[in-house]
Parts: C-alpha cells; structure tokens; sequence
C-alpha cells in the first residue's frame, strides 16, 4: 500500500503511518515524482493540483482538516475517488476555547474596556444573567456541536441552526432560512461554524446581520466567506460609538492572510487572529487517518464528503 502525505508537517506524518502501518510505503509530497505515483491514499492539507492529477490508482483521499473547500475547488481532483476528512479529531475542543474566550469578551464587557483603557475610564458595566444572553452557533457538525455543548455548559442558552433539521440535547435546534431568521433575532452573540459551500457564501449579509438584536456581537472561526466584510464594518460602524454591532471576533477572512489595508485590521471594535482558532492536534488527527485507512482497507462503510453539498 501506498500513500502520498501533503501538509506542513508532512514528516512527522510520515513517521507516525509509518510506524502505525508497517506495511505500507508513505512518502511525503517532497517525493520524486516517480515515486508517488500509483498511491493507493493521499493524505493532503491544501494540496497542488498536480498532486491530485498525477496519481490514477487512488482508492481515497483523505483531507487532513475539517474544511474540504479547497480540496472541492482543485479542478483536478478526481471526481471518483471518495473524499473523507477529519471529524473533530481535537478541533472541537480547541474551537470551544476559543469560542468561550470571544464570548466571555463580550458578555462581561471586556471590548468595552479595552476601548475605555487609552482614556483611564474607571467604568464598571452592569454583568446580565447569562440566561439573558442567549449564543447562536450557525453549524452543527462535529465541531460546531462541540461549541455549542460547551456553551451551554458555561450556562448559556445556545440556539444551533443548521440547513437540515437536527436535535440536540439541551441546544435549541434551528433550521432553514426562517429557522435562521429566528434565531439571529434573539441572540447577544452569533458564532458561525459552517462549511464554505455555495449556499454558505455570504450567509450573513447586510440584511441578516441587521436583524441581530442592537449591541450584539459576532465570532467567526469558521470560513471568511461566511460573512460579508462590507456589511459587518457598516454594521459596526466607524468604531467612534457603537454601531448596531458592538464588536467581532474574526479568525478567517474572505482573502488569508488578511490584505493589510483591510480596515477590519484597525477597527476598534474587531479582534483579528490569524486563522488559528483550532489548529489539527496531531496526535488525534493521525489516528483518526489510520482509522480510515484501516476501513477503507476493509472495504467498511465511511461517512464520505458529499462533492454536492460541499462538506
Ligand atoms: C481548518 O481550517 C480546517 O478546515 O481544518
């Protein structure tokens, strides 16, 4: 058996299968080209195009992350080869953190003294029950229910919404377009976990941001195109008084890295982190693949990325 690893760490990747799958040859991309034909796997993180043409025996391919937008968007990708990815594989953990963290931010006020700071403003806010400052987490797969769950468990009501109905325990469950509508007029602070897909692009655009309560807050460790830049710096306005937002947390962005004229980069109200919110823990994640490779070796039944709806 043969397998091709692309990431940046694709050596301690290819120790760790190796050791785990004695039996099967595992090159990193840095291979000659010679050699890594005829793969039976690729295990790939952004992979070159190239990567993909060249292999004609492939049995799977294996996206070492939760988001399969850039693999989807490869054009030479072989449409017939099934895609798997990792599933929470320790992301869920480390999104929950920093959720918690850009949520804990806005509901005791930190944003505001941060801005309160530079002219020595000793103002304590008033702190709201959290039953009063509901969270909605737009997407409800592994990651996003792991956000929610810890959300709740901090003592807040979360509201989760999802295009498919789902049910949850202890999470209100929210679906379609009304479903989202309802929730995004409820809630204190929006978190939005969902997958880049062509129904996803944009979900929260000018009019849906305007129906957040005034003075609530956005989190965005998902996918830059989530959200409409344009829209969210006019919803926050030009950072002097609060716009109908009161601030973001932003940790992927429609261009990465961020351009650095864009002014989300210095509006007060904003926090930007370089799409770092759940980077893959290796260890997790390297079982998780053996794990895959074992069933696809088994010929098990895999839950597979649907090339369709994009996730
Ligand atoms: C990271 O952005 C991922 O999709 O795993």
């Amino acid at each position: 058996m043969k397998i091709v690893v692309h990431t940046d760490q694709a050596e301690q990747w290819q120790t760790a299968l190796s050791e785990a799958l004695p039996d099967a040859t595992v090159l990193t991309s840095a291979a000659p080209a010679k050699e890594r034909q005829g793969a039976d796997y690729l295990a790939v993180w952004k992979a070159p195009g190239h990567l993909l043409a060249e292999q004609t025996a492939l049995k799977g391919i294996i996206n070492l992350g939760a988001g399969v937008d850039h693999l989807l968007a490869t054009p030479e990708r072989p449409k017939d080869v099934p895609i798997v990815k990792l599933r929470d594989a320790g992301m869920g953990e480390l999104m929950a953190d920093y959720v918690l963290y850009g949520v804990l931010h806005f509901y005791r006020s930190l944003d505001h003294y941060r801005l309160q700071q530079p002219d020595a403003q000793w103002q304590p806010h008033e702190v709201v029950e959290k039953s009063q400052w509901p969270v909605g987490v737009l997407g409800l797969g592994a990651i996003g229910r792991a956000v929610a769950s810890a959300l709740y468990q901090a003592g807040f009501p979360v509201l989760g919404w999802s295009r498919s109905p789902k049910e949850l325990r202890d999470i209100r469950c929210l679906h379609g377009d009304a479903g989202l509508d309802e929730l995004l007029g409820q809630v204190q602070c929006v978190v939005t976990i969902l997958p880049d897909t062509a129904a996803t692009r944009h979900i929260l655009d000018a009019e849906r941001l305007a129906r957040l309560p005034q003075g609530a807050s956005v989190i965005n460790p998902g996918r830059g195109s989530l959200i409409d830049e344009a829209a969210l710096l006019e919803a926050l306005g030009d950072g002097s008084a609060p716009g109908h937002l009161r601030g973001a947390l932003l940790d992927v962005f429609e261009r990465e890295p961020l351009p650095t004229e864009s002014p989300l980069w210095r509006h007060p109200r904003v926090i930007i982190t370089p799409h770092m919110a759940a980077p893959t823990p290796l260890a997790d994640a390297i079982d998780q693949v053996i794990s895959y490779v074992h069933a696809f070796e088994a010929n098990e039944a895999l839950e597979t990325v649907n090339p369709d709806e994009g996730y």
